[in-house]
This record gives structure tokens, sequence and C-alpha cells, in this order.
């Protein structure tokens, strides 16, 4: 065996190589390890399973699954645990701990004795962290995710995670549901574990990381409790020994062409916004930087082909009957890079060649019979925008694309959830909505809270959107007229710190442009009275580290320290 493999990698310091080998040894085999097994290639298996994240219940299935392919094709499996990140119980947000899981995920790469990994993510942020420690890693791995859940049921309707559970919350908000209803609706949302069962941020982070190249051709659908699932798993344990032998690396295989890729593939299932942050991340550790502008160039040839929720009709259950991205990269052939080389051992081309199922279905849409022309996500300026903020175009009122309408700031989340629903606040439905101090440090973490409520008065009225803005994200889940990730946030002195209620917004989506009616000498007025709020101040430990160094969105929020130089760019054709 090679001095540098399986279990003779990466020894432990004692100054005496052969002695840590031996005591290596020593101590594996208390686990009842024999010679043989010892000498094979280790693979490692990034366990992210925890009580705490549903999205990852089938996490010790999919292990078993992973440790067989792994043995039937003569590799040692060895199984590590890794932080687990759940959207709904990550306080003060997930996005706040995904660099923590990032790094521990790397450094486990490095440190323990692997010749490759399989990667088991699936929740929102498991993936993106994951992606983004392979990349600095630079370790050969391949990603598995656990998988979406089914639909389910309620009064003879059709229900998913999470789009559904905004709407029926509204409905309850609008006082159209009671709260007899909305309890009992708790047990029809996810009727099984697994991952959001619509094109939010997880169903699109999988999505992505296949098109990129870092999952085998059809994983990222496969339902978690069908048994592809499982078969998909031990075909990715099998897979992982070709990659310990041919040393396929993350950073052959994430090129700024395949991000190229991704990004196309973002825009054609109408992915969510959540999606560029994430690949802004995993981008950086590579040092590649994502050229907004030419990603909304990019939109105008990539239409949005998928007819899925949260802004269409079907389910990730759906989609994966119609034949998953495999069907999508098909209909995307002509505007994708065919050479990128994929964790399968062949290029996309190869792989969408040797894609042949052909039947009738109406989950996706040839590209020239598009649900969506103009593209997903597009790119605004102006001075409200600062660097650049986004909106989802695809997930806007048609009516409200082009719309001037008077501010109604609140300074925080806490301030919103206090004053949003008072029957004195003064708002009307014409009314943009802004929330600001919610960014990277301002809340801190970014979260998903870009979906503002409809103030409770203006929904009884039947009124489903309204622009709204503001510097945090929003769930892939969610749907509306909705402008996120104002860059720089308010709370290091960005655009929307010094926006006043009263103010005129002209927001026009198809110029691209997001402004507000404020003189230039009233603004300078403004930042000479300006003072960062007292969230962004931290003494100690993880917060403190998050405060000092986590970047802006267009950066992907990573450390600034974990961003490599930027040497190249992507999207490269558009
Ligand atoms: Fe985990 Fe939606 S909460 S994917």
């Amino acid at each position: 065996m090679n001095d540098k493999k399986g279990m003779r990698k990466g020894l432990t310091q004692y100054g005496d190589a052969e002695f840590s080998l031996y005591l290596r040894k020593v101590f594996i085999k208390a686990m009842g390890y024999s010679d043989d097994a010892l000498e094979r290639p280790v693979i490692g298996i990034a366990n992210t399973f925890s009580d705490f994240n549903s999205c990852h219940a089938n996490v010790p299935q999919i292990v078993k699954a992973v440790k067989r392919g792994i043995m039937l094709a003569g590799g040692l499996p060895m199984e590590f645990p890794t932080i687990s990140l759940h959207e709904a119980f990550s306080n003060p947000t997930s996005m706040y701990l995904r660099n923590l899981m990032s790094m521990d995920t790397e450094e486990m790469l490095r440190a323990l004795p692997m010749d490759a990994c399989v990667l088991i993510g699936g929740c929102d942020k498991t993936v993106p962290a994951q992606l983004m420690a392979a990349a600095a890693a630079d370790v050969p791995a391949i990603s598995v995710v656990t998988g979406p859940m089914l639909s389910g049921t309620h009064i003879g309707e059709r229900v998913g995670a999470c789009t559904d559970c905004r709407r029926l919350w509204g409905e309850f908000r609008g006082g159209r549901i009671d709260r007899d209803e909305i309890s009992e609706i708790t047990n029809r949302l996810a009727p099984t574990a697994g991952t959001c069962g619509v094109m939010g941020t997880a169903s699109t982070m999988a999505c992505i990381t296949e098109s990129l190249g870092m999952m085998l051709p059809g994983g990222a659908t496969i339902p978690t409790v069908n048994a592809d699932r499982l078969r998909h798993a031990e075909a990715a344990g099998a897979q992982s020994l070709k990659l310990a032998e041919n040393g396929l690396l993350p950073s052959t295989i994430m090129t700024p062409a395949a991000f190229e890729n991704a990004l196309r593939v973002l825009l054609a299932i109408g992915g969510s916004t959540n999606g560029i942050v994430h690949l802004a991340a995993v981008a950086g550790r590579l040092g590649i930087e994502i050229d907004m502008e030419a990603f909304d160039r990019m939109g105008v040839d990539t239409p949005v082909l998928v007819d899925i929720k949260p802004t269409g009709r079907f389910y990730m259950d759906d989609l994966h009957k119609a034949g998953g991205i495999r069907a999508i990269l098909r209909e995307l052939k002509p505007l994708l890079n065919l050479d990128c080389l994929t964790v399968g051992g062949q290029t996309l081309g190869e792989q969408i060649d040797g894609y042949t199922e052909t039947f009738e279905q109406d989950v996706i849409r040839p590209l020239n019979n598009p649900i969506h022309s103009g593209g997903g996500i597009a790119f605004l300026k102006g001075n409200l925008a600062g660097d650049g903020a986004i909106i989802k175009q695809s997930a806007c009122s048609t009516d409200l694309l082009v719309h001037t309408g008077r501010a109604v700031v609140f300074d925080s989340l806490a301030d919103m959830s206090e004053r949003i629903d008072d029957p004195d606040l003064d708002v009307t439905k014409d009314d943009v909505l802004i929330l600001r101090n919610a960014g990277p440090k301002g809340a801190p973490g970014m979260p998903e809270a870009g979906y503002l409520p409809i103030p409770k008065k203006i929904a009884a009225q039947g009124i489903k959107d309204m622009v709204r803005m503001s510097d945090c994200r929003m769930s892939g889940t969610a749907f509306g007229t909705i402008i996120l990730h104002s860059t720089p946030e308010a709370a290091v002195g960005g655009p929307l710190a010094f926006v006043e209620t009263g103010d005129t917004i002209h927001l026009d989506v198809p110029n691209r442009s997001l402004t507000m009616d404020v003189s230039e000498e009233e603004l300078e007025r403004r930042r000479a009275n300006w003072s960062p709020p007292d969230t962004v101040k931290a003494e100690f430990g993880y917060r403190k580290l998050y405060m000092e160094h986590a970047t802006q969105a267009d950066q992907g929020v990573d450390f600034d320290f974990m961003i490599r130089p930027y040497t190249r760019k992507t999207p490269l054709n558009a």
C-alpha cells in the first residue's frame, strides 16, 4: 500500500512516523478491525444525523447503504460525525452556523486518514457547508443528499413544506383559518422525513450539486423514502473507491465552467435566491468570483423550465417522476459546458447523452416552451441597492414589477414584529415595506426573514402581495415581490440604513433599477448622524469571530479568511 494512503495517511505527530502508525493500529484494533480491513482504501462518511434534524432522519439508512457500496467495491468505510443544521432548530439562524459547519467538515477531511469522502447532507445549509469544505480541503469527495419529503394532503388539497406552511400561515393571519385548523395542519405539511418538498433552498442546492458534477446522476430528486435513494447511496459508496483511486479532486470538478452550468440550472429551475449566496461561498473557496451582472445577463437566454412550487404547480416528488435534473440538463444541453468532469467519471455531456428516457410529462418544459422566459433572478442597481440587491422575478406579482410607493421602515426584526400588526400602523397596500439591520451582521446571520408578513389589516383586505425589501435572505419556499440581499447591509452602513419612512421608492425590475427619491445632500446629512447598531458588537467566542470576519452576500457571507484571492470569474459566457 502507498505510504500516503489509507491508514498511513496524515499520521498524528509524535516525531516518529512508525510509532504513530503502530499506535493508530493499536487503537483502531480496539474496535475489532483486521489487518486485511486496515490495508484497504479508507473512505470517510460524513454523518450529519441529529435528533434535531428531521431533514436528515434517514441518514442512518443512507450511511448503511453507502457502507455497503464501499465494502462491495473493496474499501473500508469509516463514519465520522459533523455538525448538523436544521432550519427550524438553529438560533439565531442556520446561516450564522453554516461557516462553522463548513470549517468542522473541512478540518475533519484534512485531519482524518481518508482517501475519499462521502458527504451526506440535505437541509438548506448542510450541502453548501459540505461543498465549501470539499472545495477548501480538496480531498476527493462525492455528495449524497437525504432527498425531498413526499407531499401531503389537507382536506383534499395537496400540501408540502414549506411553501404551503407560509401560505396557510398567511390564511391564519388573515382570519380565514382558525387556531384548531392551523394546529391540525402541523400534522399534514411534512408527512415524511426529508428535505422540504418544493424547490426551496435544500432542493435547489441538491440540483446545483448534481449540475456541478459533485453527485452521481439522478441523485438530487429521489424522495427520501424511495428505495432508489438507498441504491443511489450504495452506488455513491462504490464510486468513492474510484475517486480514491483516480484522485479526481473537487477543484478539478468545480471549475468556472461547472459553476456556470450550476448558475444556468439555478435559473432554469426557478431556484432559491439562497442558491446564489451559497454558490458564491463555494466558488470563493476556490478563488472564483461570481459576476452578478453577467449572471443577470445569463437570465436573458435561460428560461425557467420547471413548473414547481413555490411559484408553480408541482412538488419535488413530481419533478423526480418527470426525470429530475437529468431531464432538465438534457433540455439545457445547448446552453451548457459539456466538457466539465463529474464524480461519475464522465463528462457532463456524456452523462446527459446517457439519459435516454423520454415520456409525456408536464413538470419540465422544453427550452422552446418555457414557464417564464426572462430568467428567475434579477440583479438590481440604484441608490437604494448599493452594490446590488436581487429579486426573484419569477416569484413576483406581475403588476408590482414596476412600482412606486412610500417607504414604511422597520429598524430591526424586533421592531417589525412589534409594529407590523399594530392597527395604528400607517400603511397601505401600495407602500413598500422595508426591513433593515437583518443582514449578515445586523441580525446576525442574514436570516430568512425577507418574506415580510403583510400587515394584518392589509391581509384582512385579501391583499396577498406588496413590494417588500430587506438586507436579509428569504426562504426558497417563499414567494412575492420581495427584494433581498441589499449589499452592503444596513448594519455596516449600506443604503438601507439611510432610507426613512415616507421616502418615495421606485422599483423597475425590467430596467433593473431600485432607487429612492432622496437627494445626495440629504443622504449625506443622514449618513453623518448614523451609528452602527449594538448587535454588531461581540467580545467573545464564535460570535466575535463571526462579527469580525463574515462578509456580505456578494461574497457568500463566508469568513474573509476562508475566501481564496479571486483569480477567476464565472459565468464565462454571458
Ligand atoms: Fe430542512 Fe426545509 S427545513 S429542507
